[in-house]
């Protein structure tokens, strides 16, 4: 018997409308669009500014826009995996409330907090479920409304984040194509530089914490950039090394989007040219979770079937990984 293999047969992705430029930042802080273009590669980002929407709004965009697309009922959906670390609610989960705001009637649904790698390791589930043979059709999103805990008077992370969701949908396959190898890796000592420290379970939300502005993003940037730029290069140069693929081998590079220099050391030890890497950085900034399908939606016209391509990520926690895919979608548009 052929062995089942988990194929992406659906991309879509969706972004506010709202432009938040570095220009407009640098009248809000004391910043510039050099500073930030020359330390991160960011121009612009989105931000979703209507009042009383939240994730969950994000990613149903995503979604909806994602079974239209493939002709997919919400019905026929059988789970769906949302990957944020920017929940509408502690509970419930945003999972479930993406599949009500979508009609996905016969899903079960939950989130995932991987961080920045939350859309490899929310992936990576989705793909088992598939390969047991006992889900036919999963949702994978990664949506996130970073600027709800953006400290906007920061300028050491108000300029790095955005907001934004990347949906795909994953099907059984007996092809060779779809997830071949994934490498998924957690070093929790690395917490301490990259975290929410008030309103979890440490440090109920109080007087204190929301004085000290602890509801906001706190990364140490340098100790960050350090682990990502050796981990994210590490892990792409291993999943290469133990498949034998060469460079010449790998049509794309799908990094995380948390800086353009960190992307280019990840590239240059993979041996790849810039024409190879998907950078879309400059437009939305980090959003998290939602890079990684922000890039795959809008490069899909781009990719053919069976394009070896790796996707990479680094985030906090630490957690990091790197998902080897062979592209399943026939042919260009
Ligand atoms: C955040 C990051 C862009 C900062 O770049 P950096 O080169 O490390 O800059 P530093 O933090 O050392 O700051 C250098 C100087 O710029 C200043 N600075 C910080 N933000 C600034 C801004 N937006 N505009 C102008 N100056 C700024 C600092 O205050 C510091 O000034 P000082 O030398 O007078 O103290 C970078 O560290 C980074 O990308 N880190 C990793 C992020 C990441 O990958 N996260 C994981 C996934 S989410």
């Amino acid at each position: 018997m052929k062995r089942i293999r988990a194929a992406i047969t659906g991309i879509h992705g969706w972004v506010p409308e709202y432009v938040l430029t570095n220009e407009e930042l640098a009248k809000m802080v004391d910043t510039n669009d050099e500073w930030i273009m020359t330390r991160t590669g960011i121009k612009e980002r989105r931000i979703q500014r209507e009042p009383g929407l939240g994730t969950s709004d994000i990613g149903a965009e995503a979604v909806k826009g994602l079974l239209e697309k493939t002709g997919t009922k919400p019905e026929e959906i059988d789970l769906l995996i949302c990957a944020t670390v920017t929940p509408d609610y502690a509970f419930p989960a945003t999972a479930n409330i993406i599949s009500d705001k979508c009609g996905l009637k016969n899903a079960w649904s939950f989130d995932i907090n991987a961080a920045c790698s939350g859309f490899l390791y929310a992936m990576q589930t989705g793909a088992q479920f598939i390969q047991a043979g006992t889900h036919k059709k999963v949702v994978i999103v990664g949506a996130e409304k970073m600027s709800m805990m953006v400290d906007y008077t920061d300028r050491a992370t108000c300029v790095l984040f955005g907001d934004g969701a990347g949906a795909i949908l994953l099907e059984p396959t007996t092809e060779e194509v779809g997830v071949m190898d994934v490498i998924l890796k957690t070093d929790g000592t690395g917490r301490q530089y990259l975290y929410q420290k008030g309103g979890g379970a440490v440090k109920p939300a109080s007087q204190e914490t929301l004085d000290f502005k602890e509801h906001y993003v706190y990364q140490e940037g340098q100790s960050v950039f350090k682990f990502a730029v050796v981990g994210m290069a590490d892990v792409s140069a291993e999943i290469m090394e133990r498949n034998n693929l060469k460079s010449e081998d790998v049509a794309w590079l799908v990094p995380h989007q948390a800086n353009l220099r960190i992307i280019d050391a990840t590239a240059r030890r993979m041996g790849l040219t810039k024409e190879k890497v998907m950078i879309n950085i400059d437009r939305y900034g980090n959003t998290t979770s939602a890079t990684i399908p922000l890039c795959l939606w809008e490069w899909e016209d781009r990719l053919n079937k069976g394009d070896n391509i790796i996707l990479a990520a680094f985030g906090g926690g630490f957690t990091w990984g790197a998902i080897w895919l062979k592209w399943a979608l026939n042919g260009k548009k």
